[in-house]
């Protein structure tokens, strides 16, 4: 969580700095704040509140936008309330140093008594104060330069952090340092220009070069003479590796779409199809993977895959149970990236582990990684973000090719996430023998159109906006599914609730009976998923329960359907095609209709209140 964007150079700071804070707002909203230094002096303009805030202050101080050097951060707020003070960036006591950070530093309560009981005093309340004077306590005491005051003073430090720090005597350099949080530098042409951002997307149109550090190493970056990267433990040189970054300008702009989460829904039939393109090859009847071939021991003699996830990630992991034990006959359980790590779970090396994450920085998720490591497990990853934290520490894995996903809320992750998980199913199921071969092509037919059925649904948008405006001022709702859509009901209450603030639960169908029913009354909306395959008559059954109790049903049924639409108070239809693959269908109407309440709700859809794109947290 927290953004960080920075500049060195020749070109004007101020507006490189803003922009970028803006394309990484998705990371926290909390509070915005940039510093620019005019070769003299460092402008601070801090405010509660998100960039747009910050530059509307910033329009009357003219001043504080010249120079060539500056430091900007978007917070999520961990320590000390979302204000003025405590936003970023943070100067030290003297004033020479300020510093941006992302993370948290656990021990800095300590670390603050030892420096008040030195002189200090402190404005804010945060642990970032505290570390930028602890550096410069560091600085002075030891007597050194500034790269040699962070690696110091980072070895005291207890926590996770991607700090960029500036000291305004040494001019032309600033430093960064990570341990847990994202930091990507940008190099610019002949070393005459760097940029420091939590991920590549605010200089991207200025450089194609980026080098992201590792856990444990800080890089320091001179104009004109380049990038020394240390690791923080013992200063050692590291080599850095600079990286060609495929992302593009258009790619982390709206296009014409009024919000990144619609933008991004329409784009899932051509994420879906990179993500299976290469892999999935019709004619040669197979599934191309090599980070499962080579590896392919591990997963057929595991004696369960565990999957670990958080949030939506997590949901696509339960389709994947749903996945690889039907067609692949191999044991799966899905746990909390939390709970498991915490849980003292039993793991030895006769167990796979699958992490799941869009960022790829997700906290718990990494942890989980780290323990199942630990614990002899051989662990594999599904990430989007190339490079990842979690795409590094894991011993193999697959990419969704989704492209970069802004809206805080995730919906082209999700469908991506499932296309892997399915290729994975079908590629162990075939190596298995436990899918027929003419099963196994037909299941490649069936994928290769879904995205043209996936392109044919969002054609139905208008009749989801119908039914959006219809339920959008209910105070609760109910999603059910069962079997494969089970999951997608838990998604689909997850969307609902996370951009619309309405309050709903996902449930399997048959559950209802055992406890929510009781919510059931004429205001009561409830979402059914019953596609024509699976436990159809079953979830007939359900719904006539509800029906009887008068709650309004909103079914999502397969084209050609007769029943459920007699009985439904609305229906919206999607292609048919194998129930393993329906999730990939049936969740994008759940993902129109969540964005349309939510945008006649007037909520910000894209950066919906409290959440963060990226929980680099616990
Ligand atoms: O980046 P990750 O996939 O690891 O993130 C996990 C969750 O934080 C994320 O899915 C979250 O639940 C989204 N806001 C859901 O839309």
């Amino acid at each position: 969580m927290c953004g960080i964007s920075a500049y060195i150079g020749y070109r004007k700071a101020y507006p490189i700095v803003i922009n970028g804070l803006k394309r990484l707002e998705y990371r926290g909203y909390d509070s915005a704040g940039v510093m620019i230094f005019d070769g003299e002096n460092m402008h601070l303009s801090k405010t509660k509140g998100k960039v747009s805030h910050l530059e509307e202050i910033i329009k009357s101080k003219p001043k504080s936008k010249v120079g060539n050097i500056g430091m900007g951060h978007t917070r999520w707020a961990t320590h000390g309330v979302p204000n003025d003070v405590n936003s970023h960036p943070h100067f030290s006591q003297s004033g020479d140093l300020v510093l941006v950070h992302n993370g948290i530093i656990e021990n800095y309560d300590t670390i603050k008594k030892e420096l008040i009981s030195r002189g200090y005093s402190f404005k804010s309340d945060t642990d970032t104060e505290v570390l930028v004077n602890l550096i410069e306590e560091v600085k002075l005491t030891e007597g050194c330069k500034l790269g040699k005051a962070v690696q110091l003073a980072l070895t005291n430090v207890v926590g996770a952090y991607a700090i960029a720090v500036f000291d305004k005597n040494r001019p032309n350099e600033i430093i960064v340092a990570r341990l847990g949080s994202p930091i990507a530098i940008g190099v610019g042409k002949d070393n005459k220009e760097f940029f420091v951002a939590s991920d590549a997307s605010p200089f991207v149109e200025y450089t194609k070069d980026a080098i992201y550090l590792e856990d444990e190493e800080m890089a320091i970056i001179r104009v004109g003479k380049g990038v020394k990267v240390h690791k923080i433990m013992d200063d050692a040189l590291v080599q850095p590796e600079i990286q060609k970054l495929q992302m593009s300008l258009d790619q982390i702009e709206k296009g014409g779409f009024d919000h990144f989460m619609l933008k991004e829904i329409y784009e899932q039939p051509k994420a879906i199809t990179d993500t299976f393109r290469g892999r999935m090859l019709l004619e040669e009847k197979i599934i191309k993977m090599s980070s499962i071939e080579t590896y392919l021991d591990k997963f057929l003699n595991a004696n369960r895959i565990i999957i670990v996830a958080c949030g939506t990630s997590w949901h696509a992991g339960l389709v994947g149970e749903y996945l690889f034990e039907d067609l692949a006959r191999i044991p799966v359980e899905v746990e909390y990236a939390s709970e498991f790590r915490y849980r003292n779970p039993i793991i030895t090396n006769k167990d796979v582990v699958i992490a799941i994450s869009q960022s790829g920085e997700t906290a718990d998720t990494l942890a989980a990684i780290k323990l199942a490591k630990s614990m002899g497990a051989f662990v594999y990853g599904i990430c989007n973000v190339v490079g990842s934290s979690i795409a590094r520490e894991t011993h193999s894995g697959a990419y969704t090719h989704a492209g970069p996903e802004i809206g805080v809320a995730s919906t082209k992750a999700f469908t991506t996430q499932i296309t892997v998980l399915t290729l994975i199913a079908l590629k162990l199921g075939q190596a298995k023998g436990s899918i027929p071969q003419h099963n196994f092509e037909n299941y490649l037919e069936k994928m290769q159109l879904i995205p043209k059925q996936v392109e044919e649904l969002l054609q139905i948008d208008e009749k989801v906006k119908e039914i959006a405006s219809v339920y959008k001022d209910a105070k609760n709702c109910l999603y059910l599914g069962r079997g494969f859509n089970f999951p997608v009901a838990l998604e689909g209450a997850l969307k609902l609730k996370e951009i619309s603030y309405i309050h709903a639960e996902g449930y399997p169908a048959a559950e209802m009976k055992h406890g929510p029913i009781a919510l059931i009354d004429e205001n009561m909306p409830i979402f059914v998923i019953a596609t024509n395959k699976g436990h159809y008559e079953k979830v007939v059954s359900n719904i006539q329960e509800i029906k009887s109790r008068a709650g309004k049903i909103i079914a999502i049924v397969t084209e050609g359907d007769v029943t459920v639409k007699e009985i439904a108070d609305h229906y919206i239809e999607v292609p048919d095609t194998e129930e393993a693959l329906t999730p990939l269908l049936t969740t994008i109407p759940l993902q129109l209709l969540s964005y349309h309440i939510a945008v006649m709700l007037g909520k910000n859809v894209d950066q919906p209140r409290n959440l963060a794109k990226s929980v680099t947290v616990e």
